[in-house]
């Protein structure tokens, strides 16, 4: 158990190193606690406390999905919830900085670069669970099947370099995304959150490569999880992105 906890709060620890490297010059404005607690707040509790925020949406209907066990799924909504309730809490800070006229001062900067890291891991986990939950392989007469195929070769060529993408050494996100200019659809290792996204594209199919999105049922066995995330695409809804 003691490992399955340091996996889950792989990303929550980075967030505290970042703090500690970053924002020791904001504990003088209480802001520090205040924004990298751990992600614990249930999102019933953050909405009463902040009006305008965004709510986390509910994914509880994958629970079950074969090759994901409930307690690695559970400890994932929880980190997607956490990305939500700092992304809210970001706002509103930035929101009252800008009423306050606190903008010139390395505080808001920060703050600023932050919500990139906290926008993106809240939207991408979106993404990636709302093309999970499907059962069957694509739809060899449908759009995206006849697009990934016109633009890879074949979609065997394509599933090849996106496996492959996703089975880089490293922690990220691989994307499927469809330059938004030329309609044509290209592989992409995400680092980060907020670093490596094509301008002008739209994520058509996203999987989460950081160990905690397949530790807790694979160990090391990253190769295992992608083909269980593979079993589980709901291409419907990955083909509903498509432009
Ligand atoms: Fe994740």
């Amino acid at each position: 158990m003691g490992m399955v906890h340091v996996v889950i709060q792989k990303e929550a620890i980075k967030a505290s190193v970042f703090n500690r490297r970053h924002f020791l010059t904001l504990s003088g404005i209480g802001m520090v606690s205040f924004l990298f607690g751990q992600p614990k707040i249930s999102f019933g509790q953050a909405r009463k406390e902040e009006k305008m925020s965004y709510t986390a949406k509910d994914y509880g209907k994958l629970l079950g999905m074969e090759g994901f066990s409930d307690t690695l799924l559970k400890n994932h909504f929880t980190l997607y919830q956490g990305y939500v309730t700092n992304t809210n809490k970001l706002m509103e800070i930035l929101g009252q900085m800008l009423k306050d006229g606190k903008l010139g001062i390395p505080e808001f900067a920060e703050l600023k670069r932050r919500f990139g890291w906290e926008f993106n891991g809240m939207r991408l986990h979106e993404y990636y669970f709302e093309n999970l939950g499907g059962k069957g392989g694509i739809e060899k007469a449908g759009k995206l099947f006849k697009k990934i195929s016109d633009d890879f070769g074949s979609y065997e060529f394509w599933e090849k370099e996106f496996k492959a993408t996703g089975s880089m050494r490293g922690i990220g996100w691989a994307v499927l995304y469809q330059d938004n200019v030329t309609k044509g659809l290209f592989n992409f290792w995400i680092n980060e959150h907020d670093v490596g996204h094509p301008a002008g594209c739209t994520p058509i199919l996203i999987m989460d490569i950081f160990e905690h999105a397949f530790m807790i049922d694979y160990g090391l066995k990253r190769a295992d999880y992608i083909e269980a995330f593979f079993k589980n695409i709901d291409w419907k809804a990955v083909e509903g992105r498509l432009g």
